[in-house]
């Protein structure tokens, strides 16, 4: 291999692969000074997952970087064109992690994995013995000095999000701004130092969202993120950095890696209620109990995948379809759409079921099929008021509720997808199930690419 000289933005990692014995260790104690290392292969990437089975070190690049690769050298510089140290690491992926093991693709295994990585993650938040929340680290700031959180992300990280401003609003009474971070960056928000910005990246090197932290932190804000990658620019720069331990996300279209950032909001909502004195020492119990119930719940919706591959199967005939939600099913509405449109290519739209009257109405036919989530919450019957304008124009309605749900419903639905009954809070971690179920069985039968969609990549490093 001749030598490639490569000014590094989009790429931030690169890998060696060592041979055996002393040159092995030789490699993984090689400085890459410009010296020989022993590596017999150098493989450069953005993501660190897709070196995942080839190197046994990784070197995380810094902005501006440049590097001159040979298979067996590597050599930094720096914006200034000085050669650069750069910690060497030891990869922490392996090929048994990007193997899809029973599955026939990477989505389908990262859906059944969410009862336990999400388990996981609840762990690393919550004391399970004591019931209470135990954040893994002491925050820089106190939530009663947060006049406002701003969240900002993108895909359906911006969707986790949306979901965890119902919660910091309802819990902590803290007002709440999402901005998508494209929008965010340049929409030139007031902002007041010392208030709490958060940013939720799965692979936390999303240009966007790194921009809209770099932003954020000339304003003198407190800034948090909570992001998959521990190694990655987001969670490095940020001021506190909260992981989701979903493990490597392989399919593009986030399933597990969104679940397991609810469960970190879901956590940090309740510890802000608690600190700004909105909870007290029994409802943060009462809730805490409700997110250890989470996985079990997960669990048990999974079951539901005989009956939404079938219904798959109707799916891939439509051109076009509509989602539906209230209060915090509103975005998980949105994220629904988007992982029908990501990865089946069918045209999805998410609404607030409240807004159907003002336009998606109009798309309403026979022809048309209307995902509703509507768990029997507070604001149940307001969504089934919007199922009979849906079924009043011969929409075919696919309900996923609970059992009380399904009987209190009134209109006939073309399908109803049972899901356990549980308390409203928390329901959009296990409502996504069917949700990410439908998307999946439709590109199946469709013959789409489930894992790699056509124009879409796992982390975004330009603008
Ligand atoms: C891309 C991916 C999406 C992801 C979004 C944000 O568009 O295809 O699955 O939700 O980026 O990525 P992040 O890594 O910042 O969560």
């Amino acid at each position: 291999m001749g030598e490639i000289d490569l000014r590094v933005r989009d790429c931030r990692h690169f890998g060696t692969r060592c041979g055996r014995g002393p040159t092995r260790r030789f490699a993984e104690a090689a400085d890459y000074r410009g010296s020989e290392s022993a590596g017999v292969a150098t493989y450069l990437d953005s993501d660190a997952i897709a070196l995942a089975p080839f190197p046994d070190t990784i070197t995380y690049l810094e902005d501006d970087d440049w590097a001159v690769l040979t298979r067996k050298t590597s050599v930094i510089f720096n914006a200034q064109g000085a050669v650069a140290h750069r910690e060497v690491v030891k990869s922490g992926g392996s090929s048994f992690l990007v193997k899809t093991a029973n599955y026939r693709h990477f989505m389908a295994k990262e859906i059944h994995a969410q009862p336990e990585v999400v388990g996981h993650t609840l762990r690393r938040y919550v004391d399970v013995a004591a019931e209470r929340i135990a954040l893994p680290q002491r925050l820089p700031f106190d939530f009663n000095d947060i006049g406002r959180i701003s969240i900002t992300g993108c895909g359906s990280s911006s969707y986790a999000g949306y979901v965890a401003k119902y919660w910091f609003e309802r819990l902590a009474r803290v007002p709440v701004e999402l901005d998508v971070a494209s929008e965010f960056r340049y929409r030139e928000a007031p902002l007041r130092k010392g208030d709490l910005a958060i940013f939720i990246s799965q692979s936390g090197e999303t240009a966007d969202t790194l921009a809209a932290l770099r932003y954020v932190k000339a304003q003198g804000l407190h800034t948090l993120s909570v992001v998959n990658v521990p190694t990655s620019a987001i969670a490095r720069e940020s001021e506190t950095m909260l992981q989701t331990l979903a493990g490597p996300q392989i399919g593009v279209a986030s399933t597990k890696a969104f679940t397991c950032q609810l469960m970190v909001l879901a956590a940090l909502a309740v510890a802000a209620g608690k600190s700004r004195g909105e909870l007290s020492d029994a409802e943060e119990t009462r809730l805490v109990q409700r997110l250890i119930e989470i996985p079990r719940l997960m669990a048990t919706a999974l079951a539901t995948e005989p009956q939404i591959e079938k219904l798959a199967r109707d799916m891939a005939k439509c051109r076009n379809v509509v989602y539906l939600g209230r209060g915090t099913s509103f975005p998980l509405a949105l994220e629904g759409a988007l992982k029908l449109k990501e990865i089946s290519c069918v045209h999805a739209e998410g609404y607030a079921a409240g807004e159907l009257k003002h336009g998606p109405i109009a798309l309403i036919d026979e022809t048309m099929p209307v995902v509703v989530i509507a768990p029997y919450d507070g604001v149940f019957e307001k969504t089934v008021s919007n199922m009979q304008e849906v079924a009043a124009r011969g929409g075919n309605i696919i309900l996923m509720t609970d059992a009380k749900g399904a009987r209190e419903a009134i209109v006939d639905p073309l399908v109803t997808i049972v899901l356990p009954d549980m308390p409203a809070t928390f329901t959009p971690m296990v409502y996504d199930i069917p949700m990410q179920l439908l998307a999946y069985h439709t590109a199946v039968v469709m013959g789409t690419n489930v894992d790699q969609p056509r124009n879409l990549a796992k982390a975004v490093t330009v603008e």
